[in-house]
């Protein structure tokens, strides 16, 4: 897997954060199955809980471009070692991205740690097999 370019969308993405409240920018980046690249940055609120994670906000734009299956992700922030997807982004990527797809998790400094979704994410729930929602 060559990283460079989606690890440069995710740094640049980072620089947009607002993140006026925490202070802690993110930068995420994700890959479709055809090779684009979309980015996202951190979106706080004065309302906490209305923030959107990087991760998060560069799927939605994957998404409403058409976008429903990816091939890696990348993840900056400034944290030493660095900072792996919160709980509510693993939940984004595992539901449209395969336990084998690969995550880098990089910092300022150069650090770097891969890991595969499903080591992140490891027992997601499904619905039972060709099963749909219950009604
Ligand atoms: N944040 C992300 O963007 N991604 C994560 O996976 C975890 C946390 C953001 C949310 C908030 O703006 C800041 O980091 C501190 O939690």
């Amino acid at each position: 897997m060559k990283w460079e370019h989606l690890l440069a969308a995710a740094e640049e993405s980072r620089c947009h954060a607002y993140s006026p409240y925490s202070r802690f920018a993110v930068g995420a980046a994700v890959e479709t199955e055809g090779g684009e690249i979309f980015a996202g940055t951190n979106v706080e609120n004065r309302s906490f809980g209305v923030t959107l994670c990087a991760e998060r906000s560069a799927f939605a734009a994957a998404v409403s471009a058409g976008h429903r299956r990816f091939r890696a992700v990348a993840i900056v922030t400034a944290s030493t070692p660095p900072a792996a997807p919160c709980g509510l982004c693993r939940e984004t990527m595992i539901e449209f991205c395969a336990p084998e797809m690969p995550i880098l998790l990089s910092n300022p400094e150069g650090e770097r740690r891969v890991f595969k979704l499903g080591e992140l994410f490891p027992e997601p729930f499904r619905f039972p097999a060709g099963g749909t929602p219950p009604r």
